[in-house]
């Protein structure tokens, strides 16, 4: 690592399923900086780690593009928000949004950037409070934080919350590369049996596309050496994330 480069101290902690500060959060699999966690408590990486791999401080990418094409429309949830970089964005480009995380700490730090997006703790998988109210839902890097039974609960949890005709984008983790830490890889057939006509979706994109992260060379020579030089980079040193994006259709069931 060049002398210029100063150091980030990832604490390597594997976490409890059940958030000290805010509802349970379900979250299997995942792993962050190389450690495989039975479950990730997030609410402690936002506390506690100055380093978390999916903030950009800005909005995603993907997301960029997709409000370009004008893929967003009507009353908007971003679910598995986080620190708010994508609600936020979407605010400003003057959409009615909704933002729930199951930490609190994300909560409280979007909250921070935005009086525009209502800003709410919740789990994904229940929903609770959010009946036939959305229009589009932007899940980026949540669905491949749930295992199959929660992804189950959460789908329908969504079916509930959405109106008729409504469309949820996904990115979510297609491939590890060079045996990167990162969550779960979801597999093209997970996402066929999720998503079903007879659950209430149709599918009507899929296919593969890049994550922007925040993790750079230096900070993957900390944590995964094996992968440096091996991995693809935008213009800017930050890893690409190879992911499915999805989009499907809420049908009537
Ligand atoms: C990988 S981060 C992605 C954050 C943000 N969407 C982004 O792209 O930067 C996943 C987020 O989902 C949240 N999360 C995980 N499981 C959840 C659940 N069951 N209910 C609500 N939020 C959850 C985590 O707290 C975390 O903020």
């Amino acid at each position: 690592m060049p002398s210029s480069v100063t150091k980030v101290e990832i604490p390597n902690f594997i976490c409890q399923r059940n958030s000290s500060s805010g509802p349970r959060i379900p979250c299997g699999g995942t792993t962050l900086a190389g450690v495989s966690a039975p479950d990730l408590d997030f609410d402690q990486v936002y506390r506690e780690s100055p380093y978390v791999p999916w903030v950009i401080g800005e909005p995603q990418p993907l997301l960029v593009e997709l409000e370009a094409a004008g893929e967003i429309r009507g009353e908007v949830l971003d679910v598995g928000c986080g620190p708010g970089d994508n609600a936020t964005f979407l605010a400003s480009r003057g959409y009615h949004v909704t933002g729930v995380d199951g930490s609190r700490t994300a909560i409280d730090r979007a909250r921070a950037k935005t009086d525009e997006v209502e800003f709410v703790v919740a789990d994904a998988t229940r929903l609770d409070g959010f009946e036939d109210r959305f229009d589009t839902v932007l899940d980026s890097a949540l669905y491949h934080c749930l295992d199959d039974d929660e992804q189950r609960a959460y789908v329908a949890a969504l079916h509930r919350a959405c109106r008729p005709g409504a469309t949820v984008h996904v990115f979510c983790q297609a491939e590890q590369l060079a045996g990167m830490p990162g969550p779960r890889v979801i597999p093209e057939d997970n996402l066929r049996a999720t998503f079903t006509v007879a659950g209430g979706w149709r599918i009507t994109r899929l296919e593969r596309a890049s994550y922007t992260t925040s993790m750079t060379e230096e900070i993957l020579a900390q944590i995964h050496p094996e992968a440096v030089g091996r991995v693809p980079l935008d213009e800017r040193g930050r890893f690409l994330m190879p992911v499915w994006q999805v989009a499907v259709e809420w049908v009537a069931l």
